[in-house]
């Protein structure tokens, strides 16, 4: 066996973690990286600007949750560490506040654990989000959140990695059962309303990559909201989720329909 594919990594296969690492500017990420991403530009030149936004859209996120007096956060598909990560945002919005990490990317793991050994308020778990019920069971995560009180579960660009056959709304139903009320889910996935061409192409790239993309439309997604009150202004693009005042619209997404659509419900 070629030694670079030992205990899972393989340098060769586009990895979905690191190729939102390109499409951010980051610095992570490998030549069968930048070539898939490179790939998947070429069908939706605007990614980066709506991965972007995404970021951003979740900096107001855990700043709304923080108002809202959640203390606990719940961060699965947590993606190498960029600029203002969660337990960032979180020490920031809510001091002390507690903040867990899963992904089930090695590289990922290996990331977020250098970066934050001294960390009392975050811990990072080997989790698949397809398995709901283990991440919630975990020693270590249960060790650090109390599922009798509030959790703010962030799932973010990583429910169009969740393929239909392993139900993702079922996944959103078994998270759900594990919280107590007051809890909230914060969702966001790429909507190809705007562009149902590109999306065989998009798909195309990421069957041979770590994670694969699955391309749906806004009413696919709107029901993983099933059983959450949503909060105002709903199910919406990134850029329209309580924006800041002074927060500039990229002149791209003035017009566009919805491209990236995300959302946060509560469980009353
Ligand atoms: C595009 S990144 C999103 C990072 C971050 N949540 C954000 O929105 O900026 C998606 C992340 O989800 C992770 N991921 C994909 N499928 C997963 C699964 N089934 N279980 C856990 N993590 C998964 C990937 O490893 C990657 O780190």
């Amino acid at each position: 066996m070629n030694p670079a594919v030992l205990g899972g990594f393989d340098p060769a296969v586009p990895n979905a973690a690191r190729m939102y690492d390109y499409f951010l500017g980051g610095k992570d990420n490998l030549p069968a990286d930048r070539a898939a991403a490179e790939q998947v530009l070429r069908f939706v030149p605007e990614i980066p600007i709506g991965i972007r936004e995404n970021r951003r859209f979740l900096a107001r996120a855990v700043r709304h949750l923080a108002e809202l007096g959640i203390r606990q956060f719940l961060d699965i598909g947590a993606g190498l560490p960029t600029q203002a990560n969660v337990h960032q945002l979180v020490e920031r919005y809510a001091p002390g506040a507690r903040t867990v990490y899963v992904d089930n990317d090695p590289q990922v793991l290996a990331h977020a654990r250098a970066l934050l050994q001294d960390s009392p308020d975050v811990v990072v778990a080997d989790g698949d989000l397809r398995r709901p019920e283990e991440i919630l069971a975990d020693p270590a995560v249960r060790a650090h959140l109390d599922f009798d009180r509030p959790v703010a579960v962030l799932l973010l660009a990583i429910l169009h990695f969740i393929p239909d056959e392993d139900d993702p709304a079922g996944i959103l139903a078994r998270i759900r059962a594990g919280l107590a009320p007051g809890s909230h889910i914060a969702i966001s996935h790429v909507a190809v309303d705007q562009r149902p061409q590109a999306a065989p192409g998009v798909e195309g790239v990421y069957r041979d990559a770590s994670a694969r993309f699955v391309a749906r439309m806004s009413d696919e997604i709107a029901p993983y909201f099933a059983g959450l009150r949503l909060l105002d202004p709903g199910l919406v693009n990134l850029h329209q989720w309580r924006p800041d005042e002074d927060e500039a619209v990229h002149p791209v997404l003035r017009t566009v329909g919805n491209y990236f659509i995300c959302g946060i419900g509560r469980l009353d």
